[in-house]
């Protein structure tokens, strides 16, 4: 008997305790609402652009990181032309302002490029197109890809190289996509190593310095 009735007011406080919190719900008041789990509403963080003294400026916002270029920035290249980050043919393979390609590789081209350009090629693109570029890779051998272009066709040897910059960019065909793969330097050097397997297959003797063509006439 004596444990019925505390289980009564057990119970009896406790229903007036849920009342008490839960029976004013959706009262108005000014006070702060009573919370149980905050849910991070209330968090020691800086907002942007707010004193803050432990960092030396003063403020919650810092510099960001040297080099860092906002996209629409207008830059200046080495031959003198402006042009922002993201319109620059470097990043987009198009005559800036323009949706024309670019004719010529817009980077410097020397021999740790080449290196680089054949390198990447022999990774990233040998496979499907062979070390030679004629098509040929791994898998048309196996079956897996029947048609892969013949990189030495004359219509590829014409292409204007921000052309093939787009094609290994965004993919073409059954080809797919090897921008987020390359990154962009790299696929112009991977391009200036093509050039170089063309013209390995377009040469003649008279491309030889000239104290050397009469062995080969
Ligand atoms: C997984 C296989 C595969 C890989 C890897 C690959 N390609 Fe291709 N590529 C193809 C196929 C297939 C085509 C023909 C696309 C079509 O016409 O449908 C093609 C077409 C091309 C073309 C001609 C596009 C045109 O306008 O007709 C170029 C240029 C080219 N590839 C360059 C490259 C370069 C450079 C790489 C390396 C970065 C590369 N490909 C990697 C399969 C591949």
């Amino acid at each position: 008997m004596r444990h019925l009735i505390s289980i009564i007011i057990v119970v009896l406080v406790l229903s007036a305790a849920i009342f008490a919190i839960a029976g004013l719900h959706g009262r108005i008041s000014r006070k702060p609402p009573l919370e149980i789990f905050s849910d991070m509403d209330r968090q020691p963080k800086l907002r942007p652009q707010k004193p803050f003294d432990m960092f030396a400026n003063g403020v919650s916002s810092q510099l960001p990181p040297e080099g860092t270029i906002a996209r629409s920035t207008p830059i200046q290249t080495a031959s003198g032309e402006v042009y922002s980050f993201e319109d620059s043919p470097v990043n987009t393979g198009k005559i800036s302002g323009t949706t024309n390609f670019v004719e010529t590789n817009p980077l410097r081209i020397d021999a740790a490029m080449l290196a680089r350009g054949r390198e990447r090629f022999d990774i990233y693109c040998a496979p499907c197109h062979g070390k030679l570029g004629d098509g040929n890779g791994i898998t048309k051998k196996i079956g897996d890809m029947p048609a892969v272009a013949n990189l030495h066709d004359k219509r590829i040897i014409e292409m204007a190289d921000g052309e093939i910059f787009n094609t290994i960019t965004h993919g073409k065909g059954l080809m797919g996509a090897y921008g987020p793969l390359i990154q962009t330097q790299d696929r112009w050097a991977v391009i200036a190593y093509l050039r170089a397997l063309q013209l390995s297959q377009l040469g003649t003797s008279n491309d030889l310095p000239a104290a050397q063509q009469a062995a080969y006439k």
